[in-house]
């Protein structure tokens, strides 16, 4: 099998290919992502939501996102392993970014990191690259930042917060990202950055034009219910057809009919 690698998602964005990204959270799902042929795994922060059942990212700690990370690298054959830096892991502070990323390297074997922010956290990028890690960034709707946007609108619809987005972009390039999730921005500026940039950009609600695409997987499964944003695509609809399949083991357990004179010993 031939790994996915940072440098394969560079030659994807050269050659046109689009990047394919799924989150994953667990071994068994991560297994099934990787075989289906997945080109990156993101064992993001959303785990705060869609695993733990917080209302934001914030609350989820580096030691429980090193514990599904080390869940989602044991599954995986093939797939980029990227590891989101939670909240109050890195922000503000160079040398705690490193510390973060590092406990990432080596107790999950994670194959990258990725944090979220433009010009305040490049030092802290270049500190992470220069060991060895490399890293992806991410602007646009960042989650762990939104009580300062106070909202989950869409970002940077003004030319200011544009001109400022692009203006990051350009910089996280710099610092040494080896890609950019750009989320929930219009898909001009999402086009305007995966052509100014040299490195592959992905969106999530960021249009068709950038490099690959990436969804939360309860997402794109139909697993969450009450989410639906424009830019979701369902491909199942798990909540409803793990409901009924629930409902029926209930039933048959209730009316005898499980477990029958083959299902025992
Ligand atoms: O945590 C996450 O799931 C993410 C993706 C939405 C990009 O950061
Ligand atoms: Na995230």
């Amino acid at each position: 099998i031939k790994k996915i690698t940072t440098h394969t998602l560079q030659s994807m964005k050269m050659k046109g290919e689009k990047i394919s990204m799924l989150t994953a959270y667990d071994f068994s799902m991560a297994r099934i992502f990787d075989d289906a042929g997945i080109d990156v795994l993101l064992v993001g922060d959303s785990a705060s939501n869609v695993m733990a059942g917080h209302e934001t990212t914030l609350p989820i700690t580096l030691d429980q996102m090193i514990y599904h990370a080390q869940s989602v690298v044991r599954a995986v054959n093939r797939s980029l392993v990227i590891v989101d830096l939670p909240f109050g892991s890195y922000q503000g502070n160079s040398k705690e970014a490193l510390n973060s990323s590092i406990r990432i390297m080596k107790e999950a074997g994670a194959h990258a990191i990725k944090l979220e922010g433009g010009e305040e956290v490049v030092e802290s990028i270049k500190r992470i690259v220069s060991a060895g890690v490399p890293v992806m960034g991410h602007l646009g709707l960042t989650p762990q930042s939104i009580y300062k946007f106070g909202t989950y609108a869409v970002r940077a619809k003004e030319e200011e917060e544009a001109e400022q987005l692009v203006r990051n972009a350009l910089a996280l390039q710099e610092a040494g990202c080896f890609s950019l999730v750009l989320e929930k921005i219009p898909a001009s500026l999402g086009k305007r950055v995966a052509e100014e940039l040299r490195i592959p950009v992905i969106g999530i609600g960021a249009g068709m034009h950038v490099d690959g695409q990436v969804l939360v997987m309860h997402d794109m499964l139909g697993i969450t219910k009450d989410f639906s944003p424009r830019f979701l695509r369902r491909y199942l609809s798990l909540y409803d057809d793990i409901k009924t399949a629930t409902q029926t083991y209930i039933k048959d357990v209730k009316s005898k009919d499980f477990p029958n004179e083959k299902e025992q010993y």
